[in-house]
């Protein structure tokens, strides 16, 4: 026999598929615990924890109950938290974002004394405490760049001060990673590291975000400041240009439908790639198992493999916590 026409028969991909245990040999790529990041909403209040209609399993916390879900997940394994504020009142320059006892401030003050071995990560940007719900500063109708960097740069500062490990600008100015990385160093806080949003698409994904935040805009899009959908090239522009200003940690979000862009980011960077596996990738998810149509658990595994295996090292995603007990057989 022709050595090709052999090759053909005695290879068969099957073989390694026979048992579940040379599966697990040979299997690529596989979801930890230790890859994810869990999102938390915080507010006002005491003894709170309201569940976002959009978000089931997702809760609006006030800091009592935070920190005890902060404990659980300290216990379960999950290593980090990415915290979002939900402040009691908002205006035109959003100074709840960067006040020192702000909501975001007080939450990582109490994290930090009471949970010690879990990563504290909080979201930088203003549209949750802006009046108009724009990720920065508004005159005629346009978000203005660089007067917004400063009070980024408040924001990131105000949370080091707080003790967060990683601050994770989100707002999509251009030069945000720079700004926040010089006034940390300034401050006197060159550990604390950047996590940058930097392919941040305007997506529809993050609609029940903006329900369980309060942060839609009042007027017009985030498509000034988000990246067009269409764009893979340019968001590798966005990512190099984070990576130059200094991020520790590049990010694309949303995640599951932009699996090319985390793919191509890991063959063209060494940097750690995060990918944000957002609210309504959850919603979906959740909405069709409440209906029976989809086993939830096989779908959020399968999801985030994919994730991990266009190459992200980090997910964060709404699963984390869940994802944590499945992996110890525990029924939630
Ligand atoms: C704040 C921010 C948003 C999300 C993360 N940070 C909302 C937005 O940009 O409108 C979305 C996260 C999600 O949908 O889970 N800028």
């Amino acid at each position: 026999m022709m050595l090709r026409e052999r090759e053909k028969i005695v290879v068969r991909l099957r073989r390694l598929r026979r048992s579940g245990q040379l599966r697990k040999l040979v299997r690529e790529t596989r979801v930890s615990t230790s890859d994810l990041v869990q999102p938390i909403f915080v507010r006002e209040g005491e003894k709170v924890r309201e569940e976002v209609e959009q978000m089931p399993g997702v809760y609006r916390m006030s800091i009592d109950m935070l920190v005890d879900e902060a404990k659980e997940l300290e216990e379960l394994g999950v290593p980090a938290i990415l915290l979002f504020g939900i402040p009691s009142a908002k205006d035109e320059r959003g100074s709840g974002a960067y006040s020192s006892d702000g909501i975001v401030q007080r939450a990582v003050r109490a994290v930090k004394s009471e949970v010690s071995g879990l990563v504290v990560m909080t979201d930088v940007c203003l549209c949750q405490y802006t009046s108009h719900g724009h990720c920065g500063i508004v005159a005629n109708g346009v978000v203005l760049n660089d007067i917004t960097l400063e009070l980024l740069a408040r924001t990131a500062v105000s949370h080091a001060e707080a003790g967060a490990d990683v601050v994770a600008p989100s707002a999509m100015m251009d030069h945000q990673v720079a700004a926040i990385r010089e006034a940390l160093d300034n401050e006197g806080f060159s550990d604390v590291a950047i996590m940058g949003y930097s392919a941040k698409f305007a997506s529809s994904f993050y609609g029940p975000f903006r329900e369980a935040a309060y942060s839609a805009p009042a007027f017009g899009d985030r498509r000034s400041y988000q990246m067009d959908m269409g764009n893979a090239r340019e968001a590798l522009r966005e990512i190099e240009q984070d990576i130059r200003e200094g991020a520790d940690i590049v990010m694309v979000k949303p995640a599951l439908a932009y699996l090319d862009v985390i793919a191509r980011a890991r063959s063209r960077f060494s940097t750690p790639i995060a990918a944000y596996s957002v609210s309504g990738e959850y919603s979906l998810i959740k909405a069709a198992a409440s209906k029976g149509w989809i086993d939830e658990r096989a779908i959020a595994l399968e999801v985030l493999t994919a994730i991990k295996r266009a190459g992200a090292d980090i997910i964060i995603t709404y699963f984390a916590r869940d994802f944590a007990r499945w992996q110890r057989g525990e029924d939630i």
